[in-house]
C-alpha cells in the first residue's frame, strides 16, 4: 500500500530516534504509566513512557524491571526536574541501560543533562516556546517534545497549533520534535508530519486502553466526558505561580482553588517559603491524581484529561487503538493524493 509506505517515511525520523514500529509515544501519566500500559504500547508498535513522578529510586529500579519483563521492545522514563532524588532516579535509569529519558517539568537542572548523555541514553525535553527550544537544543538535547494546551494534565498556555507552526519550521531540521496535544485520531497525526514533526505523544487517547490500570470509575468519566469538560485549572493569587492543569470539572476542582487560598494565606503568614509551596501544590496534584487513578475517587480526585478526551469512547486493547490511529492517517494521506489525482484530471 502506498499510504503505509508515505506513513512509515514521514515517521522514519521518530521511529530511528525511538527505534520502535511508528512514532507514537505515549506520554508519561502520573499512576497511569507504569509497567502494564508501558509494556502494551511498546508491543503494539508505540514508545511507552514510564511515569516516575514522585517514585522512590527503589520503586523506579522495579518499575523497570517489571517493564523489561513484559517488552523486549524500547521503551524510556519521564522524570520530573523539580524531584528532590533526581541524580539517584538517573543512576536507576543508568544501571538498567534505559536508552530514552524525557525531562519534565522545567529545564534540565545542572548536572542532569550531562548525566544522562554520559549514561549513553538520548535526552528528551519538554519546549514550551521557540527561545527555549532553540537553548535546549544548544545545550545538547536530542529531542524535543512540544506540547500545547489542548493536552491534559500540566500545560502552558498556547495551543499545539500555534506552537507547531512557531516551532517546527525553525528546529525540525535540527532535531526530532514530538508533537502533543489534542491528538486523538490519525488524520491529526498525519497533518503534523507533513508539517516537520518526527512524531506524535499522546497521553489521553491512551489513558483508558484495556492494560491501563486505571479505575473503572476513572474510566467511566472518561468515556462520558467531551471536550469543554476538560477544563484548565484557574490561578487563585497572582503571587502564587502555579501551572494550571487540565483535567475533567468536578469536585475536586474546586478543592484546589481551596487548596491554593490555604496555600497563599499561609505565605502571607511567612509560614511558608516560596518554593515550598510550589511544592505543596505539586504534591497536591500527585495526590489528587492518585485518588482518582487508583482508589476511584472521579468526585474528589483529579481526572487529568486532555481535551481529546471526547474522541475516547469505550476501553479497547492498546493494539487495536494503535491499529486505528494507523489506519486513519493512512487513509488520511491516501485521500490527499486521491484528490491531488483529481485536481490534475
Ligand atoms: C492523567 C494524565 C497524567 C499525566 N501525567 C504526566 C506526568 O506525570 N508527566 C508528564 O510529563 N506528563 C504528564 N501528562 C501529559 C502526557 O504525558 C501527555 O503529554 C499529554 O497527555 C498529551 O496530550 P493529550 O492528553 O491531549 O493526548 C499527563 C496526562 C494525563 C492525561
Amino acid at each position: 500500500m502506498a499510504s503505509t509506505q508515505t506513513l512509515s517515511a514521514l515517521m522514519a525520523r521518530g521511529t530511528d530516534f525511538l527505534g520502535s514500529e511508528y512514532a507514537i509515544i505515549c506520554g508519561a501519566m502520573s499512576w497511569v504509566s507504569e509497567r502494564h500500559l508501558v509494556a502494551a504500547i511498546s508491543n503494539a508498535g508505540g514508545f511507552g513512557l514510564i511515569a516516575c513522578g514522585a517514585m522512590t529510586p527503589a520503586l523506579l529500579d522495579t518499575e523497570i524491571a517489571e517493564t523489561k519483563t513484559r517488552t523486549s521492545r524500547p521503551f524510556g522514563v519521564n522524570l520530573i526536574t523539580m524531584h528532590p532524588q533526581l541524580t539517584e532516579l538517573i543512576a536507576v535509569c543508568a544501571r538498567h541501560g534505559v536508552t530514552h529519558v524525557v525531562l519534565a517539568g522545567g529545564l534540565p537542572p545542572p548536572g542532569s543533562l550531562d548525566a544522562i548523555k554520559s549514561m549513553g541514553a538520548k535526552l528528551i525535553c519538554f519546549a514550551p516556546a521557540l527561545s527555549l527550544a532553540k537553548k535546549l537544543i544548544r545545550s545538547g538535547v536530542d529531542a524535543l517534545v512540544i506540547e500545547g494546551s489542548e493536552a491534559g494534565g500540566h500545560i502552558g498556555p498556547v495551543s499545539l497549533t500555534v506552537l507547531a507552526q512557531e516551532i517546527l519550521p525553525e528546529v525540525a531540521d535540527q532535531v526530532p520534535v514530538f508533537v502533543a496535544g489534542g491528538i486523538g485520531r490519525g488524520e491529526a497525526i498525519a497533518a503534523y508530519l507533513e508539517m516537520g514533526a518526527a512524531g506524535v505523544q499522546l497521553g489521553t487517547r491512551f489513558a483508558c486502553a484495556t492494560e491501563s490500570i486505571a479505575h473503572p470509575n476513572f474510566k467511566r468519566a472518561f468515556f462520558r466526558a467531551s471536550a469543554r469538560d476538560a477544563v484548565a485549572s484557574v490561578q487563585h493569587d497572582a503571587r502564587l505561580p502555579v501551572i494550571p492543569v487540565r483535567a475533567l470539572k468536578n469536585v475536586g476542582t474546586e478543592l484546589f482553588t481551596a487548596q491554593q487560598r490555604d496555600t497563599a494565606r499561609a505565605l502571607d503568614e511567612g509560614s511558608l517559603a516560596m518554593a515550598e509551596a510550589q511544592l505543596q501544590i505539586e504534591h497536591y496534584w500527585a495526590g489528587a491524581l492518585r485518588r482518582a487513578v487508583i482508589d476511584g475517587d472521579v468526585e474528589n480526585g483529579s481526572l487529568m484529561a486532555g481535551q481529546s478526551v471526547g474522541m475516547v469512547k469505550r476501553e479497547e486493547p492498546v493494539a487495536e487503538i494503535m491499529a486505528e490511529l494507523v489506519a486513519e492517517a493512512e487513509a488520511a494521506l491516501d485521500l490527499r493524493t486521491t484528490r491531488r489525482a483529481a485536481f490534475a484530471a
